[in-house]
This record gives C-alpha cells, sequence and structure tokens, in this order.
C-alpha cells in the first residue's frame, strides 16, 4: 500500500478549503430525477447534464474532486473531451462510485446491504488506470423499531472495510459512506445514537481489515431530526449534536470528514456545515467539508430542465451552490 500517494490525495481533497461536487447517481436515480422534471432520460441527456457540471467555468476554485459514476467516467462531451481530461485540467481530481446500489437485506425488513464486492479489485486497478484517484461506497441505515439491527450494522460495516482495503491496495482513496437516512419520524436523539452505533461499528471493521485511517475520508449524515419528525431543530442544536457525535465515534487520525447531505434543502445543508465552522473549526481533529449531490445540484437541474436555452443560468446557480458552501467552510455563509 502507498501510504504517502493516500495522504497526499486526502490532504488534496480535503485540506484546501474546497469541497467534493457528488455527481454520481447511478442511471436509475438520475433517471428518475429527470422524470420528474419531464427531461427525456437517455445516455445523451445524462451527458449533457454531466458536462454542464464540469464545465461551469470557475468550479475549480470551490471543488477540489468530483465523483462520477461509471457511465460517466465511460463518455465523451460534446466536443469528444473526456471527462477525466477535463477535471484533471482544472485541477479536480476524479472520483467514482463503485458500490451497484442496495437491495433489502434478507431476514430483516425493510433494511438494506450494499452489494458490489465482485470483481471490485479488477475494476478498481481499471478505474485508476483511467485516472481515478478516489472511489465511495454508500451504505444505508433506516432508524426505527429495532432499526439499525445488529446484522445490518455488521454486514454493511464489513462490507464497506473490504471495499475501503481494497481500495487502498490500488492507491485509491476510499470514500466511505455510511448513511442513516432522513427518512422517518425519529427525533435528533435518535439519529445520534444510531448515527454513534453505525460509526463505531464501522470503524471497527475498518480495524479489523487493516485500513489505514489517515487515507480514508469519512462521508457521515449530519445528526438530525427525521424528515416527518414533529421536533424540528435549530441550525446550533444540529451543528453541536452532529460534531458531539463524530467526537465521540471518529478517530483523530481520520484526517478528513467530508458530509452527504441526505435530503437537507439546500440552504440547510449548507447553514449546518456552516454553524459546525464557527463553533468548532479550530478545535477540531479533523477536516470538516461536503461532498452533496442533492444540496447543490437540486437547483441546478430545476433551472436547466434539459433545455439548452437554460444552460448557463443552471451553472451559475451551480456555481453559487458551491461558493455558497465554500463561504461555510470558514463560517461566512450568509443565506
Ligand atoms: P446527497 O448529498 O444527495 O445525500 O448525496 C450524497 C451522495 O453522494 C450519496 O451517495
Amino acid at each position: 500500500m502507498n501510504q504517502e500517494l493516500l495522504v497526499k490525495t486526502v490532504k488534496q481533497l480535503v485540506g484546501t478549503n474546497k469541497g467534493l461536487l457528488a455527481m454520481d447517481e447511478s442511471i436509475p436515480t438520475c433517471n428518475k430525477r429527470f422524470a420528474e422534471l419531464d427531461i427525456p432520460q437517455t445516455e445523451l441527456m445524462r451527458r449533457d447534464y454531466r458536462e454542464l457540471l464540469i464545465a461551469a467555468k470557475g468550479l475549480g476554485e470551490s471543488i477540489s474532486g468530483v465523483i462520477l459514476c461509471d457511465e460517466t467516467i465511460n463518455q465523451h462531451t460534446s466536443d469528444h473531451r473526456n471527462f477525466v481530461d477535463i477535471a484533471t485540467k482544472l485541477g479536480i481530481i476524479i472520483g467514482i462510485k463503485v458500490d451497484a446500489g442496495t437491495s433489502d437485506l434478507a431476514g430483516f425488513n425493510g433494511e438494506k446491504i450494499t452489494e458490489g464486492l465482485d470483481q471490485l479489485r479488477p475494476r478498481l486497478q481499471r478505474y485508476a488506470e483511467q485516472g481515478a484517484r478516489f472511489a465511495k461506497w454508500r451504505a444505508v441505515f433506516s432508524v426505527g423499531e429495532n432499526q439499525p439491527s445488529a446484522a445490518c450494522l455488521q454486514s454493511n460495516a464489513q462490507q464497506l472495510a473490504l471495499y475501503a482495503a481494497l481500495c487502498q491496495e490500488v492507491g485509491i482513496v476510499p470514500i466511505v459512506e455510511p448513511e442513516v437516512l432522513m427518512n422517518g419520524q425519529h427525533n435528533l436523539a435518535q439519529c445520534d445514537s444510531a448515527t454513534e452505533r453505525v460509526l463505531h461499528s464501522v470503524f471497527e471493521q475498518l480495524y479489523r481489515q487493516r485500513v489505514f485511517l489517515e487515507g480514508i475520508i469519512l462521508k457521515p449524515n449530519m445528526v438530525l431530526p427525521g424528515k416527518t419528525s414533529h421536533d424540528q431543530e435549530n441550525d446550533q442544536t444540529i451543528a453541536d449534536a452532529t460534531v458531539q457525535c463524530l467526537l465521540r465515534s471518529v478517530p483523530a487520525s481520520v484526517s478528513g470528514i467530508a458530509f452527504l447531505s441526505g435530503g437537507q434543502t439546500p440552504e440547510k445543508a449548507t447553514s449546518h456545515l456552516n454553524t459546525m465552522h464557527l463553533t468548532y473549526k479550530s478545535s477540531l481533529p479533523w477536516k470538516l467539508t461536503f461532498s452533496f449531490s442533492r444540496a447543490i445540484q437540486v437547483p441546478v437541474l430545476a433551472m436547466w430542465k434539459g433545455k439548452p436555452a437554460n444552460y448557463a443560468q443552471a451553472q451559475q446557480i451551480l456555481i453559487h451552490r458551491v461558493k455558497c458552501n465554500q463561504a461555510a467552510l470558514n463560517g461566512e455563509y450568509h443565506s
């Protein structure tokens, strides 16, 4: 394992006052978002949309890395350029989503297991040759009666750790993404306790699997009440709960934590991150940044709607959102 290379990549991704743009939605997820806006669900439209994102002028000033899916890393832009080359020229590092999505966890109604370990070693080697320097694997956990179950915690944490070890073997930084879902009526304390259990399980398995912690990026959820909870909380409470939960669960050797947005509005995701930095920035052992998909892309897609006439304005919205998130890294975001 080339530890030096892994540390260098982590530093370039999270140590430069920038964040990550997740644009790696699977084909079905991307199609679902297109369908809601009557955008044709074709390979070409998906390509055009991803091109809109990556070609936005100034993206590299706020974004250190973009996460692509398999379709995009193999596509070319309308002027026949490769996505990896474009990003590299902008100083943006390419990441690749390598999990194959979730399926039902047998015997545990409503819980999920992430697939994708089959043939992962040669796939990672191929992606490394294509220029990917980091990867992503997402596991999901629901909060509910007896959920997350011990079986769900253990099996997903093991898969995440095996994935992370395989990535490091080929010099790819693994983004370890255990997501406690926002869906549901649970309150903040329930999300807090579920997130803590999830993170403990994940770090136990990472340790057993001999994963080099300085060479990973953790991509967790923020600690939030469920979407339909009656107890919504203010920014400070969420920032405090999130940071305390991470302090209890994440070793200081992990140098980067990049949050997912999880279905929060763009403004809320940014202001929660901003409040964490305002309150805790100088006292944390790890860098805290963003790796948002929806909290960056939802307003961009809503503006574009698949229409060339809206292209430039959609790009302006993208740049505005990434700049807002960058400002949040200094506690300087004003909604
Ligand atoms: P959201 O920011 O929309 O939660 O997506 C992050 C992500 O990469 C999901 O895997």
